[in-house]
């Protein structure tokens, strides 16, 4: 949407970290059953290419490790543009979907806690990855 774009005209960075860690938090939240997680980190990520007006993007988590008390998520952000040329337009749902291709991916880690903020355990099993 246009609020979401920066002055270049292209996604604003700031937003899009802001998803992925909205995202990935509730991926987080489901994958550790815990409603009370808080972000550690976010990792550096790099903005291969970019998000335009109208683009559908996609937020992929995977779990990388799962800790005591904290749990790793990879994440892929990919991008599914409109298709430019009308003669591709699926009739039913009047646009074409390209092959996803991937704007940046980075590392985020959360931590459960408990009422005080405390580091709270969720995984029983030790050394689990
Ligand atoms: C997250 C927080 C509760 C952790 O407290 P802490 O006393 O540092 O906790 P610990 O040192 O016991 O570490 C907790 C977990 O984080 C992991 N961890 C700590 N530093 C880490 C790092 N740099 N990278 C990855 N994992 C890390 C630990 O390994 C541990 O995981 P495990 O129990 O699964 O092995 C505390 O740092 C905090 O409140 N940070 C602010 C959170 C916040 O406001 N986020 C932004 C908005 S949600």
């Amino acid at each position: 949407m246009y609020t979401d774009l920066n002055a270049a005209g292209t996604i604003f960075g700031g937003q899009l970290v802001a998803w992925i860690d909205e995202a990935s938090a509730i991926f987080a939240s489901c994958q550790m059953n815990a409603r009370r997680i808080v972000t550690l980190k976010i990792s550096e990520l790099i903005f291969n290419q970019p998000a335009k007006l109208g683009d559908m993007l996609e937020i992929w988590c995977r779990v990388a490790r799962r800790g005591h008390t904290s749990i790793t998520l990879e994440v892929i952000v990919t991008r599914r543009a409109f298709a430019d040329d009308p003669t591709r337009v699926d009739p039913i749902n009047q646009y074409e979907i390209k092959a996803s291709s991937e704007i940046c991916r980075c590392e985020t880690v959360f931590v459960s806690v408990d009422d005080h903020g405390r580091p709270r355990q969720w995984n029983k099993l030790s050394g689990s990855v």
